[in-house]
């Protein structure tokens, strides 16, 4: 997996989503219950900044057109199937931090 970036868990742990450049499209970063999420950030759509959006519970919506994504897996859930999920990245807590990896764009089946 290909590195991200690091987030401290204090900064999660006060603002709603974070947004860790990683060009083009960066990821966001989010703390839902005890555990942390990251999908990437330009929203598949038509490219708008999700962190720009806002969060409802486990959700954002996107501030370009307000469709809504799910945190934990960035599923698409309104409106069904104008655009994909989004992508999701793997965060992994070390100390103090939310480390961020890119598993890159293969999924194996069963992992
Ligand atoms: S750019 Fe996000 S919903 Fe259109």
């Amino acid at each position: 997996m290909k590195y991200v970036g690091r987030v401290p868990k204090k900064t999660l742990d006060e603002t709603p989503m974070v947004r860790v450049p990683y060009p083009p499209f960066d990821v966001l970063v989010a703390r839902v219950g005890l555990r942390y999420y990251a999908i990437e950030d330009g929203c598949n759509h038509a490219g708008a900044s999700l962190c720009e959006g806002f969060r409802v519970d486990d959700r954002v919506v996107c501030p370009l057109h307000a469709y809504v994504f799910e945190l934990k897996t960035g599923k698409l859930l309104q409106p069904e199937e104008l655009c994909d999920d989004q992508r999701t990245f793997v965060c992994e807590e070390q100390g103090n931090d939310v480390v961020v990896w890119d598993p890159g764009l293969l999924t194996i089946k069963g992992a």
